[in-house]
């Protein structure tokens, strides 16, 4: 392990990703790695902890039943990213409306957190691979101001930083500062994220296809050829390709990272404009996939080039090998 790169000292050696100054960017992903090796701590007791497991009887704004984990991550990610005094807010998902730091440290902080703190929740009760996902942005309004709503709804092209953080059979933290992809497996015996996947880069092409097919009915007329098209033979296109569905967007994506593949969250008759949600779920994963080489769409447009609307709004999702998801753009088309 002596000769392998730690997290603290990978930020420290890459502060200028971060231009604006120093400490800014170790600050903020101080946060980020505390309350994720919190989080690995009681998801790993989950079951054991009887306060983790289970509903909490309330709805998130989207109408989605709330786990206890949605809810204890959510605070767990809050307070730790107000304690560390760079962000002047944060959206998420189990918070209707923004969180807007008011005093004068908030007012001072550049930077806007945008977070599903738990994907995956179906999976906690079942020990299926769940994670975390965050987007950062530089606000627009000027510091030493209370930050606005624009600050939140700016285009995907414009974070500043965007991970995950995977609990599976390790946990891992994935990260972007738009400089290439890095991922750091974390050694829970020590508390220490080491670097462990240098420069993530997604296959080209893959063999791959990870959709919700209890759908299929539902879908369009041209998404469900899609369905077929990966299921007839070719061998000249390494089909038909392998089906895969976790049903953790971050797990599918990340097999998708290592592999190739295609993920496709689509638009159909019981949801118009898909599941997942755009500023949280959809924008930093997909600035995360093309930083590694790969694409991101809604079907008409990258992801990052969306103007969002509003804090919860969702989209159509198709991510991974960039000859997979283009070739899906021309049969959508
Ligand atoms: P969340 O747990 O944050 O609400 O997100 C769940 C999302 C995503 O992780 C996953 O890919 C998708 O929902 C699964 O949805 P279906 O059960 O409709 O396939
Ligand atoms: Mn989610
Ligand atoms: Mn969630």
């Amino acid at each position: 392990m002596s000769n392998l790169i730690t997290l603290g000292e990978f930020i420290i050696k890459n502060q200028q990703d971060f231009p604006y100054a120093k400490g800014e960017l170790t600050r903020l992903f101080n946060a980020i790695t505390l309350a994720s090796k919190v989080m690995n701590s009681q998801i790993n007791k989950a079951g054991l902890v009887d306060d983790l497991m289970g509903k909490v009887g309330t709805q998130n704004v989207q109408g989605e039943e709330q786990k206890k984990l949605d809810v204890y991550a959510n605070k767990i990610f809050i307070n730790a990213l107000k304690a560390r005094n760079e962000v002047c807010g944060i959206a998420s998902e189990e918070e209707e409306e923004t969180i807007i730091f008011e005093n004068e440290v908030g007012k001072n902080g550049k930077y806007i957190v945008l977070i599903d703190p738990i994907d995956g929740s179906s999976n906690i009760e079942v020990n299926v691979s769940i994670g975390t996902v965050f987007a950062i942005y530089r606000r627009i309004s000027p510091v030493g101001t209370t930050a606005v709503l624009a600050d939140f709804l700016q285009k995907g092209r414009h974070q500043v930083a965007a991970g995950y953080v995977i609990f599976g059979s390790s946990t891992m933290l994935v990260f972007t500062t738009g400089n290439g992809v890095n991922g750091f497996t974390l050694d829970p015996s020590i508390g220490v994220f080491y670097l462990s996947h240098p420069n993530m880069t997604i296959p080209k092409i893959g063999n791959i296809y990870s959709v919700n097919e209890g759908n299929y009915a539902y879908f369009s007329d041209k998404m469900k050829a899609y369905i077929n098209y990966c299921k007839d033979i070719d061998a000249t296109t390494n089909r038909p390709y392998t089906g895969r569905y976790i049903g953790s967007m971050i797990a599918d994506l990340h097999r998708n990272f290592l592999k190739g593949g295609i993920y496709l969250y689509p638009d159909s008759a019981k949801a118009p404009n898909g599941k997942l949600r755009l500023l949280y779920e959809c924008n930093p994963m997909a600035f995360l996939i093309e930083q590694a080489g790969g694409k991101a769409t809604d079907g008409q447009q990258a992801i990052l080039d969306k103007a969002p609307m509003e804090i919860h709004e969702r989209t159509p999702f198709y991510a991974g090998s960039k000859e997979m998801v283009s070739e899906l753009e021309n049969k959508l088309s």
